[in-house]
């Protein structure tokens, strides 16, 4: 990075605000900041106060270690190791999906529908740990399970939800085959990205796992195998919530079981991004 060791914080942010922006980054000047003020150890308030801080030889290297990285389109969470959802602050690096906005809303319109207390959940495709995680911390009597086919992404989960002290019982395996539930809830934010919409992702995806992002049969054959297991660990009156593809809401609404019920929710941006599917009461 064309950064030479500048002995205050000003010059220094400027220009690592300046190389983001030449890297196509679109909120280059409020990623420097994050940058800076994780690595400094200081509030992004406090960058402002402390335009003239001196810094030493090793901030400047990690300074400039980081803002090469992401420069490099290394998503910002795994260069900061972090990634805030809701209300947890979750460690992330490469081998787990970041999560992401939209799947916050998810979590929302899973803590809405009806059903027993407390309630018996299951998380597939944990990644992280964030949905699951998120749900046992706003629900604190519900019992989640969650699982995750990638042993790195679990490893990444169960750190989590210990520094965190949440109680989610974590498995490995594919989907649920290897559960026998039953479930009030099955939360999915399964890869169902289309291989022929590779080339459209963020440069930042290339760094994530691609078994974590892409699915076959346009992006949702994970979800195809999962609603097709639905009968056997999905509680009468449960419901199964199902994150998308902004243009798959028919073909998962379809996956429904025969007598189910079928909705898809639009997200803040009105698009079709999440889809229940109910299964009849006994
Ligand atoms: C889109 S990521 C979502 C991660 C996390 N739920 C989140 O929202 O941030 C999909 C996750 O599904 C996992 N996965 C992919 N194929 C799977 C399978 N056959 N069985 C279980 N998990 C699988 C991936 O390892 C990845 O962690």
């Amino acid at each position: 990075m064309p950064m030479d060791a500048l002995p205050t914080l000003l010059p220094l942010l400027d220009k690592a605000r300046a190389f983001l922006a030449g890297k196509g980054i679109a909120n280059a000047r409020r990623e420097a900041e994050w940058i800076f003020a994780e690595t400094l150890g200081l509030q992004r308030i406090d960058l402002y106060t402390g335009f003239d801080r001196p810094l030493t030889p090793a901030e400047v290297d990690r300074l400039r270690d980081r803002t090469t990285r992401r420069g490099k389109r290394e998503p910002l969470a795994y260069v900061l190791g972090r990634q805030p959802f809701r209300s947890l602050d979750l460690a992330v690096g490469p081998g787990v999906l970041v999560p992401r906005p939209e799947t916050e809303e998810l979590v929302d319109v899973a803590l809405g529908l009806p059903g027993p207390e407390p309630r018996r959940v299951l998380d597939v495709g944990t990644g992280s740990g964030a949905i699951a995680l998120a749900v046992r911390q706003e629900r604190p009597t519900w019992s989640v399970t969650a699982t995750d086919a990638s042993a790195a992404a679990l490893t990444i989960a169960r750190g989590n939800a210990e520094r965190l002290g949440l109680a989610v019982d974590f498995h490995h395996g594919d989907l649920a085959n290897h559960l026998s539930g039953p479930f009030d809830l099955v939360l999915a934010n399964l890869p169902y990205v289309a291989e022929g919409e590779r080339a459209l992702c963020d440069p930042e995806t290339a760094f994530e796992p691609a078994e974590a992002l892409f699915s076959p049969d346009q992006g949702v054959a994970h979800m195809a195998r999962l609603a097709a297991d639905l009968p056997r660990i999905l509680a009468p009156g449960g419901f199964a919530v199902f994150e998308h593809g902004f243009r798959q809401g028919e073909a998962v609404r379809g996956l429904a079981p025969v007598g189910w019920t079928a909705e898809t929710r639009r997200d803040g941006a009105g698009q079709e991004r999440i889809t229940i599917l109910g299964r009849p009461g006994a």
